[in-house]
């Protein structure tokens, strides 16, 4: 397996096939392309294709497969894990799948809709909402992050704890094979037992298998009602022991259940001017909590703030405040999805993505706590995250006051490594993941070979040479070593 350098005439087919308009490979056009939304990457392309159809995504790829060109699909470019980015060769050619823009069938009544790869969330979920139903999945970056994105990295977001990760909202899928053949699984069915589930092997592949260009998407009754609390607790055992308790008195009508702690919202106090700071003395924690009902329920909001005082009247909260609007809700929501940008604002850091059985999520704030205030003193914990599926972004801050490009900064950084190491050893003792919903991309290729147990690896090696014997989608990310 070796990827080849686009010789001139390959560059001709592939402009010929794209036509006016898509294609860019001039360096102003094609730079952000070549960087990842953290700025973890800076990479080179020898073009960056932008087909407008199917069609033309397999011809693209055909072109690749028969020269030997390496494939970097690109979306929205939000990855944390630089996985749409290529490398620094530049032999590679970006593929974008920005021009596949369209909602191509909507069915309320059989609660499916079908989209192309390019539709960003917000467009998909706007759709939905248009034909009265929900397409639930909820991430900050929605307005430019895309479906075929969300689809090859199995994206998660708020609302996992009621309808599950993007693999779990998917019926249908329409693949580009690294070969150009088109595989259309693009089917509707609630009921599908015909052999293998095939198109399962490309959610989560990020784009090393073939090139996702459309979906059929599971959709939802659009929620009549919401009520939408703060509520102060002691930290993760108490939230994890409210979390049991809301669960049980209300079922699936539990939505959102996302845990900020103190460092969290100090970051949000000192850099998201106007966010909302509920209570006049900080607690070592909040939880936001949805409840959703798909009909009007009046007494929903009676019947939780009952919840609340006889939860308080137990212990574990010690305040709380509902949303009174709408507008309030979409405050309480800007609070918890302004927190990444909170902590980007105030510097570096060095972030986790992990996930947890939840029963064991306080136990590993306190242990992983103590670990890195001893490898890390001064620094601060922001721990926050969707804690209703047991995933926390578990990330740390330099010292308060640390100067951007300062020594101490630099000194902070320098040890990400071996905070990395012994946050990810702490996650896999007590049976967790070390990537919950941000994927592997480039970044965490060495993870996966230390923590993925061998035999999967080898399945995994298996399956990417069956599909791609040339190597030519998204060399390098996943599987670093894809295994002869
Ligand atoms: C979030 O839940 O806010 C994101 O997945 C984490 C982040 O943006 O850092
Ligand atoms: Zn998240």
């Amino acid at each position: 397996m070796s990827t080849r350098p686009p010789t001139p005439a390959a560059l001709a087919a592939l402009r010929a096939a794209l036509g006016p308009g898509g294609w860019l490979d001039a360096s102003g056009d094609v730079e952000p392309y070549l960087r990842d939304f953290r700025g973890l990457y800076r990479g080179a392309c020898a073009l960056v294709a932008r087909p407008k159809s199917v069609a033309e995504v397999a011809a693209v790829v055909g072109i690749c497969a028969r020269e030997r060109i390496a494939i970097v699909p690109h979306g929205g470019n939000t990855s944390y894990c630089g996985g749409a980015t290529p490398g620094a060769s530049g032999e590679e050619i970006v593929l974008s799948l920005g021009r596949l823009q369209r909602v191509r069938a909507v069915d309320g009544a059989g609660y499916s809709m079908t989209v192309d790869a390019g539709v960003t969330l917000a467009a998909a979920a706007a759709a939905a909402a248009a034909a009265g139903r929900l397409f639930p999945l909820s991430l900050g970056s929605e307005g430019s992050c895309q479906i075929g994105g969300n689809l090859s990295t199995n994206a998660g977001g708020t609302a996992v704890l009621r309808y599950g990760m993007m693999r779990e909202l998917v019926l249908g899928l329409e693949v580009v094979l690294p070969d150009g053949r088109v595989l259309d699984q693009l089917r509707s069915l609630r009921k599908d037992n015909t052999g293998y589930d095939v198109k399962q092997l490309f959610l989560g592949a990020e784009g090393t298998l073939g090139v996702i260009t459309g979906a059929c998407l599971k959709l939802f009754p659009r929620p009549a009602d919401y009520v939408t609390a703060l509520v102060a607790v002691g930290g993760m055992a108490e939230a994890v022991g409210l979390l049991g308790r809301v669960r049980d008195r209300f079922g699936d009508a539990v939505e959102g259940f996302e845990y900020v702690p103190a460092a969290a919202l100090a970051l949000a106090r000192e850099h998201l001017p106007g966010s909302v700071q509920p209570f006049s003395a900080t607690p070592p924690a909040l939880v936001l909590v949805e409840l959703a009902a798909p009909e009007p329920w009046p007494e929903l909001g009676a019947r939780f703030t009952e919840f609340l005082s006889e939860a308080s009247d137990r212990g574990g909260l010690t305040d709380a405040v509902v949303a009174k609007s709408g507008a309030e809700r979409e405050a309480f929501w800007a609070l918890r999805e302004g927190i990444p940008e909170a902590q980007t604002r105030a510097g570096a850091s060095i972030k986790h993505d992990v996930s947890l059985p939840v029963g064991r999520l306080a136990e590993f704030v306190a242990r992983a706590t103590t670990l890195l205030a001893g490898l890390q003193p001064g620094a601060r914990v922001v721990g926050y995250g969707h804690v209703g599926d047991g995933n926390l972004h578990f990330n740390l801050s330099p010292p308060p006051g640390t100067a951007r490009g300062s020594e101490v900064e630099r000194a902070f950084l320098a040890r990400a490594p071996e905070v990395q190491r012994a946050v990810h050893d702490l996650v896999a003792e007590l049976g967790g993941s070390f990537s919950a919903e941000h994927g592997i991309g480039r970044l965490k290729t060495g993870e996966l070979e230390r923590y993925e147990d061998a035999v999967a690896l080898d399945v995994m090696r298996a399956v990417k040479r069956a599909l791609d014997p040339l190597g030519i989608m998204n060399p390098g990310k996943v599987l670093a070593v894809p295994g002869a």
